[in-house]
């Protein structure tokens, strides 16, 4: 994943650029480059490392011109390095392109090009559509080709986007027409922002809204052609397209860090505010009784008959799905298959064409989980999103979509995203459970109410993070970390450990308790810290044989249970307790201790928690 942004006004460029890259750094750091056109040339600056290396380069020598383009890299193909960082030009320097996906065929286009006598500088795919635009417009220049009605420009992109197969965000300026950007998308998101006398391009709303909130969110194969005063939108058939714009919710400042050290703590903070926002426009009030009201889904009784429910996604979205499994199950009796979509997707599943799929993604771009959407969509599956991207490739393409509401993510790992997406699983649980009439009015209430004191209950854990930070203090230079639970407890410890390893770089696994004997237990010793969730109260005496299991053979623990529950009181090193909710919903609370555990760590073992390493926010290629 890359981050690519794009300005074109009456300002300087170059500062625009830098500001909006500085936004998109989360979706790729390990180079970054602007291109500026100032009437009569393209001035290109581009280096490996993070945008600051960058910044420091242009410091000392300014580039003037208000129209530019800009890139943050992660590696795909070619290593970070000058040379393979974007902008890409043409060999006389007179076209750059800065380019996120990848491009499939590249191979083949390169040496068809190459017998065309281009000569190749980066191992990048990208750099193949460089030199086909350049192609087409010096074959457009010397006899009209392709699509009528379209400039020289616009032509011979139109052209060289018929080459390629894959994915791609990309913008391309020329010398030769110093008022415009040309910008496109396929299975990569872009989005256009529609600023007064300026407009602007990028990856991801942040990047835009120092500027505006009125954006376009670019279609699958839309080209856009930005100019001062106004945007023009095209099929890549050459196609005028005519469409309103979208208004965008979020402020600036729900992007940036709010006081906090970094993206990830704050996104943690903002839990108790996003679950609020998941809830709220779905609980109605009927008669002085709570009711869930998905009215913005249309989800009907048909939707309650489906035989059954196959939820896929990646990373910590399936670990949501995990959670979906246990209350799909549990509260609406429907049978539940959860899947990687990485899996999924080349699994030639048995299908049922009644059931229903959900697919859970933060970004609504995630490459895999869109080929396993479309994969079931094809076998006639009707489609539940789950997703916090509006105008995302998901949500576009879905039949229906519970948008989470959490805001604006950056931190590349995921909290606030994944607590909503819970949010939204139990919601839906709850409300399929009600009309397959497995719910009484007052069970139904009661879990409703036990939901609305979630986002309070959030809070108080959020007041104690002392304690966790203490323990962290202790544990973080551990060689090894065990989060182990059964049921609920178990798909928390998934979410657990992945949060501890992707940022910590600590070895840490999740097990289902009941399975340590199996063969896991053979790893504990004296360098192993176990983390029990404890908050399936029909399972504490199984669990807390599985602690004492380990602590006789060296581990340190620490347990997560219910406020004022003293089952674990002989036998645990540490208790951190959370505030009691019914059993199912514990997810949506003792996550947060773990998340601040693996926060902490990171910090203490001296890494950035917001740029993990060889991490991206959003995986949109395979
Ligand atoms: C981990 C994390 C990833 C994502 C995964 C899917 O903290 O964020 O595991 O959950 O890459 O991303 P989305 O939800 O955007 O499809």
């Amino acid at each position: 994943m890359c981050g690519i942004t794009g300005y074109i006004g009456c300002k300087q460029a170059t500062p625009e650029l830098l500001r909006a890259l500085k936004k998109l750094e989360y979706r790729g750091y390990d180079s970054a480059g602007i291109a500026v056109l100032n009437g009569s040339r393209i001035t290109v600056r581009k280096m490996k490392g993070a945008l600051g290396v960058l910044e420091r380069k242009i410091a000392e020598e300014a580039i003037p011109g208000t129209l530019g383009i800009g890139h943050t890299r992660w590696a795909t193909h070619g290593e970070p390095s000058d040379t393979n960082a974007h902008p890409h030009t043409n060999l006389s320097g007179n076209i750059a392109v800065i380019h996120n996906g990848i491009i499939e065929n590249y191979g083949v286009l390169k040496e068809w090009l190459q017998a065309r006598g281009v000569v190749f500088r980066s191992q990048t795919d990208t750099e193949v559509i460089v030199h086909l635009i350049d192609f087409y417009y010096n074959a457009a220049a010397i006899a009209p080709i392709g699509i009528p009605g379209t400039d020289l420009f616009l032509r011979a992109v139109l052209e060289a986007l018929g080459r390629i197969e894959g994915s791609y965000g990309l913008a391309v300026i020329a010398r030769d027409f110093p008022d415009r950007i040309i910008a496109a998308r396929k299975d990569s998101p872009l989005i256009v922002g529609l600023g007064d006398g300026e407009n602007l391009l990028a990856s991801d709303v942040p990047a835009l809204l120092d500027h505006t909130r009125e954006v376009y969110y670019l279609g699958e194969r839309e080209v856009a052609v930005l100019y001062r005063d106004h945007v023009d939108l095209f099929t890549d058939q050459g196609e005028r397209v005519i469409r309103p714009s979208s208004h965008v919710d979020w402020d600036a400042q729900a992007a940036e860090k709010g006081g906090y050290a970094h993206f990830m703590l704050k996104e943690i903070h903002e839990q108790p505010r996003a679950f609020t926002d998941t809830l709220r426009p779905r609980l109605k009030i009927a008669d002085g009784t709570p009711d869930i009201n998905f009215d913005e889904i249309g989800l009907d009784a048909s939707w309650a008959d489906a035989p059954r429910i196959v939820i896929t996604a990646c990373g910590t979205a399936w670990h949501a799905g995990m959670v979906g499994k246990y209350a799909f199950e549990h509260f609406a009796r429907i049978p539940v298959e959860t899947d990687i979509a990485s899996e999924y997707r080349y699994r030639n599943p048995v299908f049922n064409p009644r059931d229903l799929f959900i697919v859970i993604s933060q970004s609504g771009e995630t490459a895999d989980t869109l080929a396993a959407m479309r994969l079931a969509k094809q076998k006639g599956a009707r489609i539940l999103a789950i997703t916090n991207a509006v105008g995302s490739t998901l949500a576009r393409e879905s039949d229906l979509v519970l948008y989470t509401w959490a805001g604006p993510e950056i931190g590349v790992a995921s909290t606030k995203a994944f607590t909503t997406q819970l949010m939204c699983v139990y919601l839906l649980a709850l409300k399929l459970a009600r009309l397959r009439g497995l719910l009484d009015g007052r069970a139904y209430r009661d879990a409703l109410t036990s939901l609305q004191a979630i986002p309070a209950q959030a809070q108080k854990i959020l007041e104690n993070t002392a304690a966790i930070q203490r323990f962290a203090a202790g544990h973080f230079n551990k060689g090894k970390v065990f989060f182990i639970g059964r049921q609920f407890d178990y798909a928390v410890s998934l979410e657990s450990a992945l949060k501890l390893k992707e940022i910590s770089y600590t070895h840490s696994e999740a097990f289902a308790a009941g399975e340590l004997k199996h063969g896991p237990i053979a790893l504990v010793d004296r360098d192993t810290l176990v983390v029990a969730l404890a908050t399936q109260t029909a399972l504490f005496d199984k669990i807390a044989s599985n602690i004492q299991e380990t602590a006789a053979r060296g581990a340190a623990s620490l347990v997560i249970t219910w406020e004022g529950e003293h089952r674990f009181d002989k036998i645990a090193g540490e208790i951190f307790t959370i505030p009691r909710t019914d059993d199912p919903f514990s997810p949506l609370l003792s996550i947060i201790p773990a998340q601040l555990f693996a926060y902490y760590c990171a910090v203490l073992r001296g890494n950035d928690p917001d740029k993990p390493r060889n991490l991206a926010k959003s995986v949109t290629v395979e």
